[in-house]
């Protein structure tokens, strides 16, 4: 969508609207630039009450202060990146920006700026459009083209941080003395101003921080992963009912219909729908959904709705396509759901965060081995390693904001960690046979098995909290049968 008034090349210079219009509006008389300055009703929003999570994102604010005493911290949410002309790809703010305050909005900046006894937290942001210069209409970021913003006094008021013009930051922070670091990759301008003031290694600390953090839970981010999951559960259904439909046109019948569910209840899916029919399966990150959807193959769905606040679920499930397994099917989906089975197992605090992915690997080398498709015994495969040409990934990982939560965490802290209650993490094993793989016999070739849960680490073992997704295989054949009576 376009206008006449719109002009062709937007906030090049710094010159107040007005002025502009004699040489770049050309279609604005004076008459209607000043009628358009008056008439317009004061809508400011009073007596807002904090949006839920503003005491949660205190505590976190708060715990980052005390690792970082005396310095001045920049938490950008990151900027719209341009697709074409004047439209955008939609927003997503960075996940740092939206663990530290609750917020979502583009453009936006958290500072933490030191003080004797700690840190005081400023967002700046654009605030309400200016009528009297023109900007709401005649600037494509104006409120008239983008929709109404909170006003800095609502923003204060909703997230409970003092709230700043964001025009002014790049400029403060250029004269600012004293130590900062930045959150990078999420604001160009920003970072242009800091060039000389912060070096990546100590940025780095910064992010780090931010995602070890992140890695235990708190009450109201589990709720929200719940929340992500059971609209989840309810996408997989809407899938299993269209089946038909998908068979009558594509795996992208599947991605539109999960898309359906994730747009309707939450913001939007938290990562690529993987829809992969048939051997696509096979290929771990297929989001192409561009193939056929048969009767006689397997649907290999791993998808995941992120919440309105970006909490995100992460499930797989490999279903029949016709509802029933094959005998082969099942022997493989019944192999990867027993090694999901120990994987889950071995979830419960003080366990080292690499045992359910050994619990798992063993399972599936054993079954490998009595298959006959790699030489044992099992010891030796696993020491190995052999079952990974089959096998391919890690068992699984972290959840939260992102989908591939904590992934900046360090090695000490993560993958050689400890699990701890309030933790959330996917297991997720695996079968994959290529339709190229010529070591194993010609009908294992193009199947491909994941079944993929979240995981809550509990004070005495774990709640999987997408155990209202069938995963035992007669399970699921009961579970589709009743959804497409
Ligand atoms: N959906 C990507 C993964 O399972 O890790
Ligand atoms: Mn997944
Ligand atoms: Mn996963």
């Amino acid at each position: 969508m376009t206008d006449e008034l719109t002009p062709e090349t937007p906030d090049e210079d710094e010159q107040p609207i007005k002025q502009r219009k004699n040489g770049l509006y050309p279609g604005v008389s004076d008459e209607l630039a000043e009628n358009m300055k008056s008439g317009w009703a004061d809508t400011e929003l009073r007596d807002l009450q904090p949006i839920e999570q503003a005491p949660n994102a205190a505590r976190r604010r708060a715990a980052l202060s005390a690792r970082f005493p005396g310095e001045r911290l920049v938490i950008p949410a990151g900027n719209l990146k341009t697709r074409s002309n004047d439209t955008e790809y939609s927003f997503r703010a960075s996940t740092e920006y939206v663990y530290l305050t609750g917020d979502q909005t583009d453009d936006s900046v958290l500072v933490l700026e030191p003080t004797k006894d700690g840190h005081e937290a400023t967002l700046y942001r654009l605030p309400r459009s200016d009528r009297e210069n023109g900007e709401f209409w005649l600037n494509g970021m104006g409120e008239l083209w983008v929709g109404r913003r909170h006003s800095l006094t609502e923003s204060a008021a909703l997230l409970g941080v003092a709230c700043k013009d964001v025009r002014e930051l790049a400029e403060a922070l250029k004269e600012a003395t004293g130590p900062v670091r930045v959150v990078r990759g999420h604001d160009a301008g920003i970072e242009a101003a800091l060039a000389d003031k912060v070096t990546a290694e100590r940025d780095e600390e910064l992010r780090v921080h931010l995602s070890e953090a992140r890695v235990v839970k708190d009450e109201f981010e589990i709720g929200q992963l719940q929340k992500a999951v059971d609209s989840t559960v309810r996408g997989f259904e809407d899938v299993v009912k269209v089946l038909d439909k998908a068979e009558a046109t594509s795996e992208r019948y599947i991605e539109g219909t999960f898309f359906l569910r994730a747009r309707v209840e939450g913001n939007d899916v938290g990562y690529g729908s993987i829809c992969a029919a048939g051997p696509h399966a096979t290929t771990l990150h297929w989001v192409r959904n561009d193939g056929p959807v048969r009767s006689g193959d397997l649907l290999l769905l791993d998808a995941g709705v992120e919440t309105d606040t970006l909490y995100t679920a992460d499930v797989t499930r490999t279903l029949p396509i016709n509802g029933r397994f094959s005998d082969l099917q099942r022997k493989i989906y019944d192999a990867v759901f027993e090694a999901q089975e120990a994987g889950i197992a071995a979830v419960k605090p003080g366990a080292a965060y690499r045992d359910f992915h050994d619990a798992a690997q063993r399972v599936l080398a054993e079954r490998l081995v009595e298959w006959g498709l790699v030489e044992g015994p099992v010891e030796r495969v696993l020491e190995l390693g052999l079952q990974r040409r089959w096998t391919l990934h890690g068992t699984g990982h972290m959840l939260g904001l992102d989908v591939h939560d904590c992934a900046a965490a360090r090695t000490e802290t993560y993958v050689n960690g400890t699990l701890e209650p309030g933790m959330v993490l996917t297991v997720e094993p695996g079968l994959y046979f290529q339709s190229d793989d010529l070591t194993v016999p010609e009908e294992y070739r193009g199947i491909g098995v994941r079944i993929e849960d979240d995981i809550l680490v509990t004070d005495d073992g774990n709640r999987n909290l997408s155990a209202a997704l069938p995963r035992r295989s007669d399970e699921v054949e009961a579970w589709m049968a009743g959804l497409k009576k």
